[in-house]
């Protein structure tokens, strides 16, 4: 059984004391038990947000990790550093890390094999620019994305894979993908990997949908077929918000 699973990017936000308020916040709230709930704060905060939610079932994970596994790479953080604090997860292949940091799919398939392999889990993303929407091309791009990366992952590390479609046109634009796009490509990426792993592991992939998810538009989203959760920018900055988003993945 796939997990349903709603996890918030707060990206370069909130400074320590923002951070702890908001890990607060969602620390004395009561979450459904059957959403896996993950927050993603900045990587100074990581062992500050895993300390203070010690007590709670909110998972911290990384927005990004380097593809060396150590050496000289000034200003990065590698696998190593990440579990040596307690870390079990990260983001990997955000359209952010691929836009303004010119991360490849070579690159994206390196770090992901590398984080596998020394037992960080991933949350891969993937999805399409609003010029190959326009083109008609997004289902190409997606399995282009997906083949040249997670798809080059033997079969037996794929319990630790999280996928995440996240269409750059929709994410920060208040411009969501209606439930129906996003069901067609899910749909779609799920086949992908059903025909190169076979049904069992199609079907227990969790794909979330990440893209402008706001209170008011994620039970549509997640009430689709092949939408698990949801991978959450802006509004998991709002504890309120993150919240009812948690809730609407838990109804739906
Ligand atoms: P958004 O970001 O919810 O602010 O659109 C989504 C994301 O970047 O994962």
């Amino acid at each position: 059984m796939r997990k349903k699973i709603v996890a918030g990017n707060w990206k370069m936000n909130n400074n320590l004391i923002e951070t702890e308020l908001l890990l607060s916040k969602l620390k004395n709230s009561n979450l459904a038990p059957n959403v896996e709930v993950m927050v993603s704060p900045s990587n100074l905060f990581l062992k500050t947000s895993i300390d203070f939610l010690s007590s709670s079932k909110i998972e911290v994970v990384s927005q990004n990790v380097h593809n060396k596994s150590n050496g000289a790479y000034t200003g990065e953080i590698s696998v190593g550093m990440l579990k040596s604090i307690g870390i079990n997860k990260s983001i990997i292949g955000h359209s952010e890390r691929r836009s303004h940091f010119q991360e490849s799919n070579e690159t994206l398939l390196e770090k992901s094999k590398l984080c596998l392999e020394n037992g960080l889990g991933i949350i891969f993303c993937f999805g399409e620019e609003l010029s190959d929407r326009k083109m008609g091309k997004h289902f190409e791009v997606v399995e282009n994305q997906l083949s040249t990366t997670v798809l080059q992952i033997s079969k037996n590390k794929w319990q630790n894979i999280i996928l995440a479609y996240e269409p750059v046109w929709a994410i920060g634009t208040g411009e969501t993908a209606s439930p129906d796009q996003a069901q067609e490509i899910h749909q779609f990426a799920r086949n992908i990997i059903f025909k190169k792993f076979g049904k069992e592991l199609s079907e227990n992939t969790s794909i979330l949908y990440g893209g402008s998810v706001k209170p008011k538009n994620a039970s549509d989203i997640f009430s689709q077929t092949d939408v698990d959760g949801g991978l959450i920018g802006g509004a998991s900055l709002i504890a309120e918000d993150f919240l009812s988003i948690i809730e609407s993945n838990s109804e739906s």
